[in-house]
């Protein structure tokens, strides 16, 4: 069973992947990760992420490089939002998830573009949204956690500008595919969100 995930930047997609995975006992893969490893390679090479070329070799990253840290960062975000523009970029990084999205299974993989593009035949589809208060409140309390200094606003703003890249790039832009299940995270607390998404797959596969 594949499972496709897509969404906006703290939407809950992450959250409710990891725990779609654990419950239906299936691997996970974050793709945002793979761009942010792209957008984090660039930056180590000196290049330039919106040129073609170098976010293109930014493809070439170790596997290490996943297990950093810092590409949870929201300067690895506006990287990874930056570099994913690049068509030659998503077809660079298209097989790996594919393969990921076929093994024997299934597996649940989460992103902008898994139910429109990498896994358009996957078994059930779940578009996550929230308002960008919702995410910006979510998105702020992590941060302080972690001792970042920043404002609500300067994260709206981020949060903003990275959907609207997101959405309005030619090449897979962040959009609902038609046969997805939209669930709007605003107002749900995360057990409630990750509730609603089980539920949600378990409609779509009535004889599991
Ligand atoms: O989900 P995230 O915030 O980690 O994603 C970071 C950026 O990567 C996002 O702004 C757009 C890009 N991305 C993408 O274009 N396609 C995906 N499947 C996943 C992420």
């Amino acid at each position: 069973m594949i499972i496709a995930v897509d969404g906006p930047t703290a939407s809950g997609k992450g959250t409710i992947s990891k725990a779609l995975a654990a419950h239906f006992g299936l691997p996970h893969l974050d793709t945002g990760l793979l761009y942010r490893a792209v957008g984090r390679q660039v930056f180590l090479n000196g290049g330039d992420p919106d040129c073609a070329e170098d976010a293109l070799a930014g493809t070439e990253f170790p596997d290490s490089l996943l297990e950093d840290d810092i590409l949870r960062d929201e300067g690895s975000g506006s990287l990874a939002s930056r570099v994913s523009i690049h068509p030659s970029v998503r077809k660079a990084l298209f097989e790996r998830q594919r393969a990921f999205a076929e093994q024997p299974g299934g597996a649940v993989l989460d992103g902008r573009d898994i139910g429109t593009v990498i896994a358009p035949d996957a078994d059930v589809k779940l578009f996550v949204i929230a308002s960008v208060d919702a995410r910006a409140q979510r998105r702020f309390a992590e941060m302080s956690g972690r001792g970042a200094e920043t404002t609500l606003d300067e994260i709206a703003e981020d949060l903003r500008r990275r959907d609207e890249r997101d959405t309005n790039r030619k090449d897979a832009p962040l959009k609902a595919a038609p046969d997805a299940f939209v669930l709007d995270t605003s107002t749900l607390d995360k057990d409630a969100a990750i509730a609603a998404a089980i539920e949600a797959v378990e409609q779509a596969l009535p004889s599991r």
